[in-house]
Formats: C-alpha cells, structure tokens, sequence
C-alpha cells in the first residue's frame, strides 16, 4: 500500500481545533466494519510543552486496539476517522527512544509519527529490543497491575490464571512469579500448550464439565488470587467447583477479571457471594488510575527490556496493516507493526 502525506485535507480539520502541524501515513479508520486503511492523516500540533511529535518505532497490534478500531470498546468516542493504536516505541526529536503510552484524546501509535504526551513516556536504555517492549507492555501490564495496584500480592501468595494460553495469560504466570508467588496454576483449553508455559500445575478446560471440575478442585481450590482473562461461561463454571473443594470458604478468594475472551457476562448464583469469601473485582481502563499505571511503566519496561518477561513476535510493516488485520493471529504470538525504513 502506497501512502502519500502533504496532500491539503478538510475533512479532518474539525477534529482538531488547535491546529494541524503535520501529515503523516498512519493506519487510517473510516468505518468501524472496515480494517484500517495505510493512508495520510492530520495530525493534531502539539497542544501543551507536555506534548511532543514521534517517530514511531514499533507498535503491538493487541486485542484492545482491534476492540477501540472497531469501536466497541467501552471507551470508544465513536468518532471517525481514528488512528488506532494504546502505545509503542518512538523516537523523540532529540533522539531518545521512549516507551509510550498513547493518550485517548490524541491519534493512536498506528502510524509513522504520533503526538504524545511526555508525562506517559519512559526512556529505553540503549540495544533494548524495541519490538519485544512494543508487544510485551500491554499484554504484561495486565497481570502487573492487578497484581501491584488491585489486589497487591503478598510473598508464597498462589494465583490461578484463568486462559493462560493467550499473550497476556503466558505473561501473568511469568509476572506472578517475578512478584513473588509461591505457585502458580494456568487453565487454558489448550492442554499441549499449557504444558509448555512453565505453570507449577495446569488444568485443561475441556467440554467434560466434570472433568474440568474435578481438576480445578485437585490444581487450584486453595489458591489466593484468580487472574481471569476469559469471563464467560468457563469462569462460571470454575467459581463454583473452586470454592466448593476450598478448605477454609472464609478465607479470601480474590478474583480478579482482566479479559472476556469468553464471553462478556456470567451467570452467578447468589450462593457463590454467600456460602465463600470471594471477593470479584475488574483490572483495566477505569479501574485502575491512569496515574496508578503510568507510575508502573518504569518497573515493567525493565523487567521486559532485561529479557525477564519475554514474548514470541512477528513483525509486520504498517503499511501492510489492512492485510495483517485481518489475517488470523497465530497462538500466542503478539504481532508488531514497524514503518517502512528507520535508521
Ligand atoms: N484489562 C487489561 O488491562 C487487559 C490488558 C491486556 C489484555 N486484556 C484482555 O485479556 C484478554 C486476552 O488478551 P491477550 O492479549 O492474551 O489475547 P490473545 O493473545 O489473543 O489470547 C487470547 C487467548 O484466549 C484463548 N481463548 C479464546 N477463547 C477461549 C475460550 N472460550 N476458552 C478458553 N480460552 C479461550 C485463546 O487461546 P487458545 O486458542 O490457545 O485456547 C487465545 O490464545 C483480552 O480480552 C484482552 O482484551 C485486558
């Protein structure tokens, strides 16, 4: 796909009433049932001296970013056209390499150069490994979080990770066990997977209901914390078998729901809430401050830079983002998109 920028656009000025400081080739959407398309896009100037032009290094193509491109994520504006993209690797115009979280009233990081605001960058030291810090962040920066800000894991606390299988599930069980904890179960439906993802136990999520049941009540009735990326009707069927095998049912369960691959809404029985201690509470956007986050950046850019949470990659270039969109995405391999040709 072929991208020609200083083309003169009026159809994107209203966006931006502050100004326009700069075309770019950005992976452009104009309708929420159309992949992005690589094509020139307006960029906002830069409003504030907390706000600055750069050139994107790298970019991980997450779930959240297919959710917000198709406009059902919860903080979706609805508002046409958009850039999509919630962070990556960028090149500042004084030549620093920074990690960057992209801001929700600026264009997403999809795009050869994006507007950030400084105060959700962080400096990566040099040779660090860009792609692997562009993939790595989001999927990583679920379990940190939970694990630092919602319910802080005490040291030998065990955790459960409900769809251990996917990106953000292979590095819950490596962040559990960077934080501190003393064992770690992944559950995935991928039972050959699932071995190989260095859980201390695993339970496959299988069409026998028994089965699974009696697994998650042998590998995980006395664990501490759940990591849930899968709502849905596995996670309602895991609560009860959990709580039913647990040796003490006033002692804290906390469940923690990241993701919802599985589904959007469970049905609980009101018995759960009354008969245990189980106390269920959501990671993400909103529940968690933005401020409480970007105080996180630092510790987790080391922990991915220095190689102790790693993640497999396929790097593709932006260009080619209407193609790769809507290619499957290989199992547990985050795709980065790259521009064209950096020095
Ligand atoms: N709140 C946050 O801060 C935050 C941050 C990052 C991600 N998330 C969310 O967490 C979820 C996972 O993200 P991700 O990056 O890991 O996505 P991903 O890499 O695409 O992985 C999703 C995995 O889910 C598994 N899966 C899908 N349907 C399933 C089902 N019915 N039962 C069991 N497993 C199922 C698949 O594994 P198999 O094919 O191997 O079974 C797939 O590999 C998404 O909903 C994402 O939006 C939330």
């Amino acid at each position: 796909m072929v991208c020609v920028t200083n083309y003169i656009s009026s159809y994107h000025e209203p966006l931006f009433p502050g100004g326009i400081a700069m075309q770019t080739c950005a992976a452009v959407v104009s309708s929420f049932d159309h992949p992005p398309r690589y094509e020139a896009f307006d960029f906002p100037a830069p409003a504030d001296p907390d706000q600055a032009v750069v050139d994107v290094l790298a970019t991980g193509l997450h779930p959240r970013v297919r959710s917000g491109a198709s406009g059902r994520h919860y903080s979706s504006t609805g508002r046409l056209p958009m850039v999509p993209g919630i962070d990556g690797v960028g090149r500042t115009t004084e030549g620093r390499v920074v990690y960057f979280v992209a801001d929700d009233d600026l264009p997403g990081s999809m795009a050869e150069q994006t507007v950030v605001d400084t105060r959700r960058t962080v400096p990566l030291p040099d040779g660090t490994d860009v792609v692997q810090v562009a993939a790595a962040m989001n999927p990583a920066m679920s379990a940190w979080v939970a694990l630092r800000r919602r319910v802080p894991i005490r040291p030998g606390q065990s955790v459960l990770v409900l769809g251990a299988t996917g990106n953000a599930g292979r590095m819950a069980i490596q962040v559990a066990r960077l934080l501190g904890a003393g064992r770690v179960v992944g559950a995935g439906r991928n039972a050959e997977v699932l071995a190989g993802l260095g859980a201390d136990a695993t339970v496959a999520l299988t069409d026998d209901a028994g089965a699974t049941a009696a697994a998650l009540a042998e590998q995980a009735a006395e664990v501490d914390l759940v990591l849930d990326y899968l709502w849905g009707a596995p996670a309602a069927a895991a609560m009860v078998p959990l709580l039913r095998a647990r040796s003490d049912r006033s002692r804290a369960l906390d469940w923690i729901q990241i993701g919802s691959v599985a589904g959007p809404t469970i049905e609980l029985p009101s018995v759960v809430l009354r008969s245990a201690n189980l106390r269920i509470q959501g990671n993400g956007q909103g529940a968690v401050s933005t401020r409480a986050y970007v105080e996180e950046l630092p510790a987790l850019v080391e922990e991915i830079g220095s190689g102790r949470i790693a993640i497999a990659t396929r790097t593709e270039r932006l260009a080619d983002v209407e193609r790769v969109w809507t290619e499957p995405d290989e199992p547990g391999v985050r795709t980065v998109l790259t521009p064209d040709v950096r020095s």
